[in-house]
């Protein structure tokens, strides 16, 4: 079970300060956002790299950009662990996974609310994380999208089938309400971003391992 607070919630002037906050989470998650693949702006590469040079976790870097097969390796230079891109901006999605993994990260895909799974499977050699939106990706704070939890459970079989070790990861409205459908449906990696940072934060991961753990 792996905790991943969205450093989207923080406060941007402070990122050093919030990642001490979650240091007993597992990965801190990276929201990249291009004004393009989605209606908002955030960081890039050379935030990630001052970002990796003081984060206590490693930094899963999720691509919500345009081309991703041109950018994705600028995020394994900068010092991320974890990429992951959406398949539905992405012309060459097994290049851009070789691309990441070539360079020493992992790499994930990512499937938004629209984007039905079974056209990707096939890609599951080529990943180590599926990241399943249960929002539409762009803004934090918004709801849990329950009715996602059928492409989560079919991720997990799909992965169980082809015999492969491969993270399921949630992201979009994962709370202490939410987290255990999510594990329930097959999700072993949650992102939160308003869930961990409203308050006191560390209390909050230690809080969202828990019910992961006694939902498992
Ligand atoms: C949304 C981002 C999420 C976001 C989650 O596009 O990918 O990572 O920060 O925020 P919450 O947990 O508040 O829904
Ligand atoms: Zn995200």
């Amino acid at each position: 079970m792996l905790i991943c607070p969205s450093i989207l919630s923080a406060d941007f002037a402070n990122l050093q300060a919030a990642l001490e906050t979650i240091r007993n989470a597992d990965w801190a998650h990276v929201d990249v956002m291009d004004g393009h693949f989605v209606p908002n702006l955030t960081i890039g590469p050379p935030v990630v790299t001052s970002l990796a040079k003081v984060s206590p976790l490693p930094l899963d870097c999720h691509l919500m950009i345009d081309d991703p097969d041109r950018w994705a390796p600028d995020y394994v230079e900068a010092g991320a662990a974890m990429v992951t891109f959406h398949v539905e901006g992405a012309r060459d999605p097994v290049a851009t996974a070789r691309s990441i993994r070539e360079r020493g990260a992992r790499a994930g895909i990512s499937v938004k609310p629209g984007t039905p799974w079974a056209p990707y499977a096939t890609l599951l050699p080529e990943v180590d994380i599926v990241l399943v939106m249960t929002v539409e990706p762009g803004f934090g704070g918004q709801s849990f999208m329950a009715d996602m939890m059928p492409k989560v459970a079919q991720v997990r079989e799909d992965i169980r089938s082809a015999g492969r070790d491969v993270w399921v990861q949630v992201d979009g409205g994962v709370s202490p309400d939410t987290i255990g459908t999510c594990v329930r449906a097959g999700a072993n990696a949650f992102v939160a971003g308003s869930a961990v940072f409203s308050g006191d934060a560390a209390a909050n991961v230690d809080l969202l391992r828990e019910l992961a753990v006694a939902a498992g």
